[in-house]
């Protein structure tokens, strides 16, 4: 009987202790992960090395892990939602266009954020009674569980209403009082947290606060998200992120699982500093963008006028061929027309000739953080050539010619000129100090937030209409043909 009782013991260590190495092992796994993603080169690595680590956390978790010496049940009944789960995902990653992408994380983080909601729905009513002393809910393990709920709550509304508005499915509620109601929303969920945490005697008699939380975090994140504009959007993505990251976190807390709870903060922090970095990056602070103040002109107002002036096919070529140094500006219809691997083949062509070609690089080019670095790294465009916005500005005006690929937003002077612009106080790439500019477009389309842009108007720009890919091989062959 002893024997038996060693054995047991024994297996139940070793267990434990496999179950806390492969936690480890997937910690680091996912902290070298989030490092390779920082370059194009070892991103993909990167991303099957920690979603390697999840798999070892999954597996060792469903092997080892034990409640009160019990294992995990319902084995068969994970493994069934896991496949589920899995074949979903992969056949959204396998279709889904690059363009899309924005839609898609938010998609995935409002997963996340609702997977956090529901443990705290499911984890409160069954609070060890050990922990409820005297002061009640008045515990760690209950603040953990009632942010998890919040936090989650908020991340995944928010990042649904975020998901239908990139998709265009929703557009923007431009409303004052969202602002106020916002903040009475945020005020009395908080009271709902303080009230359960210290009048809370027991999970029974709270419940119904905890469903009201939930509800009421619900509305929260809808309202939230609802008004931020357009131009906005990169932020809040990140900013949702972040959220989804603090509130997984909170479940590894819950359950004092290391994985989880490394996994959270990692998500956390690396949303947190996307944040600032992309608020940075666009002039705008946090607080700006959450109250919704983005410019006070309605979308598609602008003072923008004059007569265009278009550019031939051959004319481009030759302008090109006779350069000495070129900058292209890439942008979202650049990634639309996927015409990167052509926009390549320009350069290597002007680079023969004795050209010099560079492209300049805005942080929210596109609809992704790196979406422009991402979409020439695709065409093998070596990352030396890609310059950053701050960089390349001071020498646009020893630029011969700049080519703007489907981009817009990014280089309009509106940001710089206009106080009443939505965009105004955004950095831009600063077109029109070039000597000449090419716009590269299909017509006088706007960008994603909506508004004019007088560089089109300038005397230095010349228009060369159609979809990117199609005048790209025009302008090839042309280029040859010299
Ligand atoms: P946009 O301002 O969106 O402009 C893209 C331009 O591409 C459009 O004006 C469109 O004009 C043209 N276009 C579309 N399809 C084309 C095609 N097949 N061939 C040629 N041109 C085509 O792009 P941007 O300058 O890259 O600026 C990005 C904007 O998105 C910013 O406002 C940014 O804040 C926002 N945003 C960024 C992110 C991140 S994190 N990067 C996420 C969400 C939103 P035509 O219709 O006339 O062709």
């Amino acid at each position: 009987m002893e024997n038996l009782t060693n054995n047991i013991m024994h297996q139940f260590t070793l267990g434990n202790s496999i179950l806390e190495i492969s936690y480890i092992i997937a910690s680091v796994l996912f902290i070298i992960g989030l490092k390779m993603l920082s370059h194009p080169d070892s991103a993909r690595k990167g991303n099957l090395l920690a979603a390697f680590g999840m798999g070892l956390a999954i597996i060792a978790t469903l092997l080892f892990h034990t409640k009160d010496g019990e294992p995990i049940g319902n084995h068969l009944l994970i493994l069934i939602a896991i496949a589920i789960g899995t074949i979903i995902g992969w056949m959204i990653a396998v279709k889904v266009k690059m363009t899309a992408m924005p839609q898609l994380v938010s998609l995935f983080n409002g997963m996340g954020g609702a997977a956090a909601a529901l443990i705290s729905l499911m984890e409160f009513p069954h609070i060890e009674s050990s922990l409820i002393a005297e002061s009640g809910l008045a515990n760690g393990h209950v603040l953990a569980i009632l942010l998890g709920l919040l936090i989650g709550s908020v991340s995944f509304a928010g990042s649904m209403v975020a998901f239908l508005k990139l998709d265009s499915r929703l557009g923007d509620i431009k409303a004052s009082w969202i602002r106020y109601i916002n903040i009475v929303l945020l005020v009395v969920l908080i009271g709902f947290l303080i009230g359960i945490m210290i009048f809370g005697e027991t999970p029974e008699a709270s419940q119904i606060y905890l469903y009201l939380m939930f509800v009421i975090a619900l509305v929260y994140g809808v309202l939230f998200v609802m008004p931020i504009g357009g131009a906005d959007m990169p932020v809040v993505i990140s900013l949702l992120n972040s959220f989804t990251g603090v509130a997984a976190a909170m479940g590894g807390f819950l359950y004092n699982n290391q994985a989880m709870l490394t996994g959270g903060i990692l998500v956390g922090s690396a949303g947190t500093i996307l944040t600032i970095l992309m608020c940075n990056a666009m002039n705008r602070s946090l607080f700006n963008v959450i109250v919704g103040a983005f410019g006070g002109k309605a979308a598609g107002v602008s003072d923008a006028g004059g007569a265009i002036k278009e550019i031939s096919l051959s004319d481009t070529a030759v302008l090109l061929s006779y350069s000495q140094k070129v900058v292209i500006v890439p942008g979202y219809g650049l990634a639309v027309a996927q015409a990167q691997h052509l926009c390549h083949d320009l350069d290597k062509l002007l680079e023969d000739k004795g050209v010099e070609v560079r492209y300049a690089i805005h942080p929210v080019a596109g609809r992704m953080p790196g979406h422009m670095n991402v979409l020439l790294a695709e065409a093998d465009v070596p990352y030396d050539r890609l310059i950053e916005m701050d960089d390349i500005n001071p020498d646009l005006p020893n630029t011969d010619v700049l080519i703007v690929i489907g981009a817009n937003d990014v280089v309009n002077p509106a940001a710089e000129d206009d106080p009443s612009s939505p965009i105004y106080g955004m950095p831009i790439i600063k077109a029109r100090d070039a000597k000449n500019v090419i716009v590269m477009k299909r017509g006088m389309g706007k960008g994603y937030a909506a508004i004019e842009n007088n560089l089109f108007f300038a005397d230095r720009t010349r228009m060369l209409f159609g979809d990117a890919k199609e005048t790209l091989q025009k302008l090839l062959a042309e280029i040859k043909s010299l």
